[in-house]
């Protein structure tokens, strides 16, 4: 349907449209051709519309413009769509409508049958666009307990409105300074719900300010819980600026120590059980590169989980306050045994294996009974040596870990001298992808086996692409597996072997 307008959409401006299908982000897409003013060629726009599904019919008002493309708010859903369901949570919603607006789960509303649709569609429209073949991605293998599955939430400090009370909870979707305050989540556990409320009362009680980026001023960042899913264990971490005299709203100084022990006194008074407190003051100052500053409070110095994986495997983890672990530990079991599958050790006889981007060395200590000698490579020097412990700590002899970038360490001959040629290469890398050097040094190995363990199907897509074309990979399979329920991310897992 063509429509005829006097100028190009204008933001305020409302249109009616029906919602085509999900794009990044878990957005509604929609499309409309109009004639602009005497035009006689129609011109396409194209409507990302904020907590749309596909199948609704709605007036979404425009809130920004970039050449031809609109971002839209919803605000009014005239037909909804077939796969929309009851959302379970209270503060699940449009922004507008008070209490509402979370930006935790944008997919809630979604059946989760058609969330796992949804999301394959999503890995197969980029595997096409990067000329891939769509039919190598599976199904998704969805997550058997999709709620109160991550092991850590980190709430943020704010006002709901302006110079109102300070509340602790989540951004709303599209607002980075905004802060939703919660009194119920259903993504990590009832135990860290209660924690936000009791958080929130005694930031109340103490009158303090949050942090506010806009302004400069204020003093309570961010209130993190991190739950060990296997352990039970439970760490809480108060972030605050580094400012050396904190403030309340009345405008009477504090010492930032003495909130710290008020805020541990209230999470001793607690009827949740927490196992280990940090205060960790984030210092940010022009010219000074930017630090944490951890003080442990009371407890257990590090949060321990455990991991079950295939072989009867029961691996210890300790997590320290700032170190990376997979978000949502039931689920990481599934995608790790996905990708050790993917490796063929299990059936196939082979000698090394090549960890890269480690992390803590999880995936790599996973394998690490099929493998004579295992090699991890990660950036951050800490969870280098959380990797080692975590070797130590499950008494495996065999894995080995090196600081720095992967590029860099896979073209240093020291490397190369102890470690040898691999027989499976894994990599696991952020967002971003692979770098060029790492793609190149990855391609160079040519070892028998790559896996490619992927958070963002759109860079896994350009890295396929290049590993299959000049790399001389065949790919096998693209695997997604949903680890983060609610939402619009997807991992993957894909199998590559060398062509012969
Ligand atoms: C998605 S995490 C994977 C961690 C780990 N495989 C796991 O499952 O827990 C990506 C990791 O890559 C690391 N990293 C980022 N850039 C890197 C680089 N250029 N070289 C090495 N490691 C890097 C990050 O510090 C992070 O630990």
């Amino acid at each position: 349907m063509t429509i005829e307008l006097p100028h190009g959409p204008k933001k305020g401006e409302s249109f009616e449209v029906e919602i085509e299908r999900l794009g990044t982000k878990g957005v509604g897409v929609a499309t409309f051709e109009a004639l602009v003013g005497p035009q006689k060629e129609p011109k396409r726009y194209t409507l990302h519309v904020r907590k749309a599904l596909p199948g609704d019919r709605v007036i979404a008002t425009l809130e920004s413009k970039h050449r031809r493309q609109l971002t839209c708010r919803v605000s009014e859903i005239l037909e909804q769509s077939p796969m929309r369901i009851e959302p379970r949570c209270s503060h699940f919603g449009f922004k507008h409508e008070p209490g509402k607006g979370c930006g935790g789960c944008v997919l809630q509303s979604l059946d989760y049958r058609h969330q796992l649709l949804v999301k394959e569609q999503a890995v197969k429209r980029y595997v096409l666009a990067a000329g891939l073949d769509p039919g190598l991605v599976w199904p998704v293998i969805g997550c058997d307990a999709p709620w109160f599955y991550r092991n850590k939430m980190e709430f943020s400090f704010g006002n709901e409105v302006k110079d109102g009370p300070i509340t602790v909870g989540m951004h709303p979707s599209g607002y980075r300074y905004d802060v939703l305050g919660l009194s119920e989540c259903m993504l990590e556990s009832e135990g860290s719900a209660q924690l936000v409320r009791e958080i929130q009362a005694w930031a109340r009680d103490e009158q303090l300010r949050p942090w506010a980026p806009r302004e400069g001023f204020g003093f309570l960042s961010t209130f993190t819980v991190r739950e060990g899913k296997r352990t039970g264990e439970r760490m809480v971490i108060l972030t605050t600026t580094s400012a050396e005299i904190a403030q309340r709203s009345t405008g009477e100084e504090l010492d930032p120590a003495d909130v710290a022990a008020s805020f541990l006194a209230r999470i001793e008074a607690s009827a949740v059980d927490v196992t280990s407190v940090y205060w960790v003051q984030h210092h940010a100052r022009r010219g000074e590169p930017t630090r944490m500053i951890e003080h442990h409070l009371w407890g257990e110095a590090a949060l321990r989980e455990e991991m079950h994986l295939p072989g009867d495997q029961r691996l210890l983890f300790e997590i320290s306050p700032s170190a990376f672990f997979q978000p949502n530990t039931l689920q990481a079991e599934v995608l790790y045994a996905e990708a050790l599958d993917a490796t063929g050790l299990q059936t196939d006889a082979a000698s090394s294996v090549l960890d890269l981007y480690c992390g803590t060395g999880t995936i790599g200590l996973c394998m690490s009974p099929w493998a004579e000698r295992v090699a991890g490579i990660e950036l951050n020097a800490s969870a280098v040596e959380d990797a080692r412990a975590n070797a130590t700590r499950n008494g495996i002899t065999s894995a080995r870990f090196w600081a720095g970038d992967v590029g860099e360490v896979l073209g240093s001959p020291e490397f190369v001298e102890a470690f040898g040629e691999p027989d499976v290469v894994v990599v696991d890398p952020p967002r971003a992808g692979l770098s060029a050097s790492a793609r190149e040094r990855i391609i160079a190995i040519g070892a028998p086996r790559v896996v490619y363990v992927s958070c963002n199907p759109e860079t896994l897509a350009r890295d396929l692409a290049e590993l299959t074309g000049e790399g001389g990979y065949v790919c096998e399979r693209i695997q997604p597996v949903d680890m983060f329920p609610h939402t619009y991310h997807i991992e993957n897992v894909a199998r590559l072997r060398k062509e012969a």
